[in-house]
């Protein structure tokens, strides 16, 4: 079904690798023809409750977008580029199940900015976190400026935009870029581990906490507002019923995402 990516459903959780392990998964044009319809996937089949999206090789979750294709892009072009990784991360952003990067090496430029775009991230030791735009003559363009400031803070992101230099699992756990640092072996029983949990919860409160926090970086919301409708709207819902009755009969409750 996909030309570049491995998907494998269990227990709820989407396994999503990108396969070019020979290109160290670089993002060209048919990932991102991939990426756009697995996000689509994520949200339309009610099988799945939450996603991770890893890279195929113990080296590389993504070392970037395919610079090969860059080769005789123009202004208006390579513009174009930019919009269309900035939709479709928006789009990853913007899902409401919850989709994380388990980062099993190089996240650099397109790959950080991927990691970035989902809604937390897991590193294995030997990820490695960079935006080396700059040694390309180059800046990030799928939002890589926006969100690694908002991540990690404006002094730390313009350093890093502007050095091109790359961080370690723990530099970046510290920096709050990464919740867990795990040794590679572990990665994805950690990922899955993580969200098992996740998945016991109401999926229509998931998605409304996603919907609030992301509000915090539109300027055309007010978050709190956001947020106000949000509360609102989850009493309307059977699983705030379920979740509060049980809490009070003492029982695990059982959500069905109505
Ligand atoms: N685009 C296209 N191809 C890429 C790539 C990218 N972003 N990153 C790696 N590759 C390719 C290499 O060209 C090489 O292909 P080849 O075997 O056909 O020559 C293969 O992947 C392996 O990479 P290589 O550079 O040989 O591995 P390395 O271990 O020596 O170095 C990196 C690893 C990640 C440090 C290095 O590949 C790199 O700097 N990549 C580019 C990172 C970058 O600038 N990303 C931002 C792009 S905007």
């Amino acid at each position: 079904m996909y030309q570049t990516l491995l998907t494998e459903l269990v227990n709820g959780i989407l396994t999503i690798t990108i396969n070019r392990p020979d290109k160290l998964n670089a993002l060209n044009k048919d990932v991102f023809t991939d990426l756009e319809a697995v996000v689509d996937e994520i949200k339309n089949n009610a099988a799945i409750q939450s996603a991770i999206i890893t890279g195929a090789g113990s080296k590389a979750f993504v070392a970037g977008a395919d610079i090969s294709e860059f080769e005789g892009l123009g202004k208006n072009a390579a513009t174009e580029l930019a919009k269309r990784g900035q939709d479709i991360f928006l789009k990853i952003e913007h899902s409401p199940k919850p989709v994380i990067a388990a980062v099993n090496g190089f996240a650099l430029g397109g790959g950080c900015e991927l990691a970035m775009a989902c809604h937390f991230r897991i590193a294995a030791e030997n990820a490695r976190f960079g935006q080396p735009e700059v040694n390309l003559g180059l800046t990030p363009g799928y939002g890589g400026t926006q969100r690694l400031t908002q991540l990690i803070g404006k002094g730390r992101a313009i350093e890093l935009l502007i050095s091109g230099k790359m961080i370690d699992a723990n530099a970046a756990l510290q920096y709050g870029l990464v919740n867990y640092v795990v040794p590679a072996s572990e990665l994805l029983n950690k990922a899955n581990e993580v969200l098992s949990n996740i998945n016991t919860k109401a999926p229509l409160a998931i998605a409304a906490c996603i919907r609030a926090a992301n509000a915090v970086y539109d300027e055309t919301q007010n978050g709190y507002k956001t947020e106000i409708e949000a509360f609102g709207e989850c009493f309307g819902t059977d699983d705030m019923k379920e979740g509060t009755k049980a809490f009070l009969e003492k029982r695990i409750p059982k959500f069905i995402g109505k």
